[in-house]
C-alpha cells in the first residue's frame, strides 16, 4: 500500500541534503498565533527544518481546553513548506482527534460496547470529514492498549480487556479514519497507539513500568496492532513505557522485528511526546545529547515534539553512529505516506459545510448502541414518559464531563444538551409528562422532588478529570456521596434508575442493592444525555454489552475473563472456587465480560456445528466449520442481542486462556421471530503463538461456548486430527 510509492519518494530523496532529511522526521510543535513566532516558523520551514506540525500544546493535550485548529494558518504555513521549502514537501498536521472533532462520539471504550464494528467505521468517517476540512490531515487515534486495570485513566481511549473485540474495533476506526483511500478529500491519516504494552502500566499508575512476557506480548497486546496493520493504518506511535525493562523507544525488538518483520507494517512510526528525551530518565541514554540514536537505529522514525532528531541526528550520522542509509529509510517511509495521502496534490484545507445534522443523528446512535442495561429489576424499565419524573445527581447539569477525556474541539453549550435538557425535550415536551429537576446533590429541594415523583432518575457517574492521561485512581467506587443518594432513592420505594456516566467499569457494588435498574450511559459524547434519556424512556432498547469486566471490588483487579486456567480451582471469574480468591468478598465479577440486558429477552437453541472433527492439514489449508445457533426474540418488542462465540483450547503445549472470543454478530430481531446466526471458524481462531512468535494450531479436543456473554455455559466440542 505504501511500498508502491517508493520509487517516486526515491526522486524526491536523490535531491535532498542531510540536513532537509532530518528535517522531514521532526515534528515540531504548532506555533503560537502572534506574527513573530509564525515568522520564525516559517523561516524553519523554508530551511527544510520540519516534516510535520502536532496541533497541541502541551503534554497532555487531552486533559485542557485547546483552542481549535485555525485553517488560515494551517494554510499558510502549508504553503511556505510548499511554495518556499526546499524540495515542496508538504506538511502533515497531527492532532488528537481521539473520539470526534466538534460532534464527539462516545469514547472508544463505549464503542466497543456497541459490538458494531459497521457503526464504528460510519462514525469514524463523519470524524474525519469534519477533521479534515479543517486542517487536520494525520489524528493520533485509534488508541488500542489491551488494558486489564480500569484504574488507568487511560482505559477510556482503547478498547477493553478483549484483543479479538479491540483487534475488530481497531480495524473498524482505521478504516472509518482512512476511507477506502486516503486520498479521498475526507480521509485522514490514523495512527495505531501506543505500541506496545502501555495498558499494562503496573498497578494502572500512568507512565509506570510495564512487566510482560513475551507470551501474553503476543497473544494479547499485538493482538489489536495486527487487524489494525491489516486495515492499512499508515502510522504507529510508540509508547512511553518500557516492557520488561527495554523502553519501546529503543527497542529494535519491538520496532523493528516484529512491528515490521512479523506484523508487516509499511507506514511510519512516531514517537509519544518527548519519549525520545525520556530514554535518559529511563537510564538507556546517558544525558541530553545521546538520546536521538537509540530511537532511530530501533526503527523509530519521526520525533514527536522534543526536537532531538532536529538538533543531534547530523552529528550522529557525522561520527558514524547512526548510518545515513538508516535515516534513508525514514524519510522514504515518511515520503512514502505524504504520497499515498495525495498530499502533494492536494495540499491545501478547504473548509467546508459539513453535515452537522448527520453527524449529530450518528453520534445519539453510536452514544445508544454502546449504553449497557446491566440490571432491571421487575422489569421497571422503560419508565413512561407520561409521568412526574425526578431527576437529581451529579450528572444533571453537567455538559463537559458527557464528552469525556480527549475531547479537544467539542462544541459544548446547546450543542452538547445536558440530562435536565434531554429530560424536558423526551420526557415533558414529547411525553406529555412532567420532570422534577434539583442541583446535583440530597437537599431539602431533592427530599421534596423525591416523594413527589412517580419514577426516580439519578444521573451518576464518575468525572472526566478522574479519566484520561496521567489521571488514574487508586478507587473505582463512586462516591460516598452518589451512594447515599441512591439509598435515599430507595427510601421512597419509586422505581429508581442509575443512569452512570463513566469512562471505565466503575465499582458498583455499593449502590446496585439500592437500584432498580443501572444503565451505563459511559462519557457518550455530544448526544449521550438524549440516547440515555430515550433509553430510560423506552425509545431504544438497550444493546450495549461489557467490554471490560465489572469488579466487586477495586481490590479485584485485575479481574478478566480470558484469564488462563490455574492448577487447583481457583477460577473464581467462572463460579469456580470463588472462595477460594479472597476470604472477604466473593472472587466473581459483579458484571461479566460480555454481559448487557435488554428490554425484550432472548432464547438461545442449542449450538450446532457441521463438523465434529476436522483434519488439521485441511484446516492449515485454508477449510474451517461452521456453527449455527438459532435466537428467538420471546419477549414483548423488537431487540438487538449480541451472540458470542468463545473457545477453549483445554490442552495445549502451553497453558491456554479459560475462554477467548473469536467470533460476535449483533442481530435485531423483531418480536416472536427467530434469527440464525451462523459464524465460520477457521485456523486463525484455534491457534495461539508461542512466545517467539510463530503460530501454532495443536491438535486435540476445542470447547466452543456460544451464548449471550463470556461466562454463559452452552458447549459443544470439536477435535482437530
Ligand atoms: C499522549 C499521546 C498523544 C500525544 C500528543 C501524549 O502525551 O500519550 O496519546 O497522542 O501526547 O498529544
Amino acid at each position: 500500500m505504501f511500498k508502491e510509492y517508493e520509487s517516486r519518494a526515491r526522486e524526491i530523496l536523490a535531491k535532498m541534503s542531510l540536513k532537509e532529511k532530518i528535517g522531514q522526521l521532526n515534528q515540531a510543535v504548532m506555533p503560537c498565533e502572534d506574527e513573530a513566532s509564525k515568522e520564525a516558523f516559517r523561516k524553519r520551514l523554508r530551511n527544510g527544518e520540519i516534516g510535520s506540525v502536532i496541533l497541541s500544546l502541551s503534554a497532555t493535550a487531552g486533559n485542557d481546553e485547546q483552542k481549535a485548529v485555525v485553517v488560515e494558518m494551517l494554510n499558510d504555513l502549508q504553503k511556505t513548506s510548499v511554495e518556499e521549502g526546499p524540495h515542496g514537501i508538504p506538511l502533515l498536521f497531527g492532532r488528537d482527534v481521539i473520539h470526534g472533532h466538534h460532534t464527539v462520539l462516545p469514547i472508544p471504550l463505549a464503542s466497543a460496547a456497541s459490538f458494531d464494528p459497521a457503526l464504528v467505521t460510519e462514525a469514524y468517517r463523519d470524524v474525519a470529514e469534519d477533521a479534515r476540512s479543517e486542517g487536520t490531515n494525520w489524528t493520533f487515534s485509534p488508541m488500542m492498549d489491551i488494558c486489564r486495570d480500569p484504574r488507568w485513566g487511560r482505559i477510556i481511549e482503547g478498547y477493553g480487556e478483549d484483543p479479538y473485540l479491540a483487534g475488530q474495533m481497531a480495524a473498524a476506526t482505521v478504516k472509518g479514519f482512512q476511507g477506502e483511500d486516503l486520498k479521498d478529500p475526507d480521509s485522514i491519516l490514523a495512527c495505531a497507539k501506543h505500541y506496545l504494552g502501555y495498558g499494562f502500566s503496573e498497578g494502572g499508575r500512568d507512565y509506570h513500568r510495564t512487566e510482560l512476557s513475551d507470551y501474553t506480548v503476543q497473544n494479547v497486546v499485538l493482538a489489536p496492532f495486527r487487524e489494525a496493520v491489516k486495515a492499512g493504518v499508515g502510522t504507529v506511535m510508540s509508547s512511553f513505557n518500557d516492557i520488561s525493562g527495554e523502553p519501546v523507544t529503543s527497542s529494535k525488538k519491538y520496532l523493528t522485528d516484529i512491528l515490521r518483520g512479523q506484523l508487516g507494517f509499511e507506514g511510519f512510526v512516531i514517537s509519544d511526546w518527548y519519549s525520545v528525551q525520556q530514554l535518559i530518565r529511563q537510564g538507556i541514554a546517558e544525558e541530553y545529547e545521546d538520546c536521538a540514536h537509540h530511537a532511530i537505529n530501533a526503527g523509530l522514525d519521526m520525533d514527536m515534539a522534543d526536537e532531538h532528531y532536529s538538533r543531534f541526528l547530523e552529528r550522529f550520522v557525522n561520527e558514524g553512529k547512526v548510518s545515513e542509509e538508516t535515516v534513508d529509510t525514514a524519510v522514504l517511509r515518511i515520503l512514502c505516506v505524504k504520497l499515498a495521502m495525495g498530499l502533494f496534490e492536494n495540499t491545501y484545507a478547504s473548509p467546508k459545510k459539513v453535515d452537522r445534522k448527520a453527524h449529530i443523528e450518528r453520534a445519539e446512535r453510536m452514544a445508544a448502541e454502546s449504553m449497557i442495561l446491566l440490571k432491571n429489576d421487575k422489569n421497571v424499565l422503560p419508565f413512561p414518559k407520561k409521568t412526574r419524573a425526578a431527576l437529581i445527581g451529579p450528572y444533571t447539569f453537567e455538559r463537559r464531563g458527557l464528552h469525556g477525556s480527549w475531547a479537544l474541539d467539542g462544541y459544548l453549550g446547546a450543542s452538547t444538551p445536558n440530562m435536565a435538557e434531554a429530560m424536558d425535550d423526551v420526557v415533558a415536551k414529547e411525553g406529555g409528562g412532567c420532570v422534577m429537576v434539583t442541583g446535583g446533590r440530597l437537599n431539602d429541594d431533592s427530599n421534596y422532588i423525591f416523594s413527589h415523583s412517580d419514577h426516580i432518575v439519578l444521573a451518576l457517574g464518575e468525572s472526566h478529570e478522574d479519566t484520561g492521561e496521567a489521571r488514574s485512581v487508586s478507587d473505582i467506587s463512586l462516591s460516598p456521596a452518589q451512594i447515599e443518594l441512591c439509598k435515599k432513592a430507595r427510601l421512597t420505594g419509586r422505581p429508581t434508575v442509575g443512569v452512570v456516566f463513566c469512562g471505565r467499569p466503575v465499582c458498583l457494588t455499593e449502590v446496585e442493592p439500592y437500584l432498580d435498574a443501572i444503565l451505563i450511559a459511559w462519557h457518550g459524547g455530544t448526544r449521550a444525555a438524549h440516547a440515555a434519556v430515550r433509553t430510560v424512556f423506552g425509545d431504544y432498547n438497550p444493546c450495549g454489552r461489557a467490554p471490560v469486566t465489572f469488579v466487586r471490588r477495586t481490590g479485584h483487579i485485575p479481574l478478566y475473563y480470558n484469564v488462563t486456567c490455574s492448577g487447583r480451582e481457583v477460577n473464581g471469574y467462572y463460579g469456580e472456587g470463588a472462595s477460594n480468591c479472597y476470604t472477604d468478598y466473593a472472587g466473581s465479577p459483579l458484571y461479566p465480560f460480555g454481559y448487557g440486558i435488554s428490554y425484550t429477552s432472548f432464547e438461545y437453541s442449542v449450538p450446532v456445528c457441521d463438523k465434529t472433527e476436522i483434519s488439521y492439514d485441511r484446516l492449515v489449508a485454508g477449510e474451517g466449520f461452521t456453527v449455527s445457533v438459532n435466537v428467538k426474540n420471546v419477549g414483548e418488542r423488537v431487540g438487538k442481542e449480541v451472540v458470542q462465540l468463545y473457545i477453549r483450547d483445554p490442552k495445549a503445549s502451553m497453558m491456554r486462556p479459560l475462554r477467548e472470543l473469536k467470533a460476535f454478530a449483533k442481530v435485531e430481531i423483531a418480536k416472536g421471530e427467530e434469527a440464525t446466526v451462523t459464524f465460520e471458524i477457521g485456523s486463525e481462531s484455534l491457534g495461539f503463538y508461542k512466545p517467539d512468535g510463530t503460530y501454532v494450531i495443536e491438535k486435540g479436543s476445542f470447547e466452543i461456548y456460544v451464548g449471550p456473554y463470556s461466562t454463559s455455559t452452552q458447549r459443544l466440542d470439536v477435535k482437530v486430527v
